[in-house]
């Protein structure tokens, strides 16, 4: 793990976020499989989520929330130096969406792509932003986390279905000017040993799409909750410990924790693990459901512009998914 001590440190400039308006409550999916509102609300806290419409892509998510987030750093599309887009839900099988959203912002000349790491994403966007940040590659990226995982949810399948929404969420990344602001530490890591709890069979060259991936619903999310949620809870309680260590904090001292939103019950786990108190926890998984990469910074995006979240803050995010990946950030605001 690097500690950034004696390097220049990144930070957020600007945030955005863009979801669909249309909303999905839980008494909406009553009546399309065998659920209810007091299951899907006490195991897993969620009441509704945002789901886009037909014609609604990735990319138009992104543009959205992009264009926010450039707004709150004064920045204009040709300041930036690096665009990624980290999504398991693409606009179209290639080219990469972040080279369609450089296409929609009228820019070109940057490196440009897309980022798979599941709901880890954004994290993993972040950092690998920061590292050119950091060494002066780059000195304004743009880091997104964009998905409409509507459209690859078996709506017959009330152990995934309820879960999900869509949506994104932006940052736009440069040097901090203050000593001690910015991204202080963080730790990205994964165990592909588990790809097969959480993951899409079809599409790729192992089952690519044919009349038989399309009957058996290869193209759909497959999880195994119980188990992803068992992994989840040990897992991101390790590196968010090891995350503060590296910066010689605890959880005491945070002003903020950002988990990823997933499951209230394993944000639940991971806080009182971390012994950080209730009041100190961003929760919105009631409102967007589990929007993979973008729940991280569309929860930014909302703290900061309701004025939660203040210069010199103490903020601790963290995420888990598909991989399994997962990691932890820690961020002087
Ligand atoms: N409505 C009603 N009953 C349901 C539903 C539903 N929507 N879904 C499952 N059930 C039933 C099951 O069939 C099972 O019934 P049975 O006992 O008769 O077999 C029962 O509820 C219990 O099922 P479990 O899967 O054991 O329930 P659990 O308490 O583990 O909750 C859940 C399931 C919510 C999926 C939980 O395991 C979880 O949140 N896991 C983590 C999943 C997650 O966070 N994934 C994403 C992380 S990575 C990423 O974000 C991509």
């Amino acid at each position: 793990m690097t500690e950034r001590r004696h390097l220049p440190r990144t930070r957020i400039l600007g945030t955005g976020r863009c979801v669909p308006d249309r909303v999905l409550t839980n008494a909406d999916l009553e009546a399309r499989v065998d659920t209810s509102d007091e299951w899907i609300r006490t195991r897993t806290g969620i009441r509704e989520r945002r789901i886009a419409p037909p014609g609604m892509d990735t990319c138009d998510l992104c543009e959205g929330a992009a264009r926010r987030a450039l707004e709150m750093a004064g920045l204009r599309p040709t300041d930036l130096d690096l665009v990624i887009v980290a999504t398991v839900t693409p606009a179209l099988g290639f080219p990469a969406t972040a080279c369609l959203l450089q296409d929609r912002l009228g820019i070109s000349g940057q490196m440009a792509f897309d980022l798979s790491a599941g709901c880890t994403g954004f994290l993993y966007a972040l950092t690998v932003a920061d590292q050119f940040i950091r060494t002066g590659a780059a000195r304004h990226a743009l880091v997104i986390g964009a998905e409409i995982l509507s459209r690859i949810l078996d709506w017959e399948d009330r152990t995934t279905c309820v879960l999900f929404g869509d949506g994104a969420g932006a940052a736009v990344l440069g040097p901090a000017e203050e000593p001690g602001q910015g991204i202080l530490a963080a730790r990205m890591e994964a165990d592909g040993s588990y790809w097969p709890l959480l993951h899409m069979p079809g599409g790729g060259s192992r089952h690519p799409a044919s009349p038989e991936s399309l009957r058996e619903r290869l193209h759909c999310v497959k999880m195994q909750g119980n188990e992803v949620f068992r992994v989840a809870v040990r897992t991101l309680h390790r590196i968010a410990e090891e995350v503060l260590e590296t910066a010689g904090c605890s959880g005491n001292d945070l002003d903020w924790f950002v988990p990823h939103q997933a499951n209230r019950r394993i944000i639940d786990a991971v806080r009182l693990r971390l012994h950080v108190p209730e009041d100190k926890v961003y929760v919105n998984l009631d409102r967007y459901g589990n929007t993979s990469a973008a729940s991280v910074p569309i929860a930014l995006d909302e703290m900061v512009r309701s004025g939660l979240l203040k210069p010199n803050d103490l903020v601790l995010l963290d995420a888990f998914g598909a991989g399994f990946t997962y990691g932890a950030v820690l961020i002087r605001w």
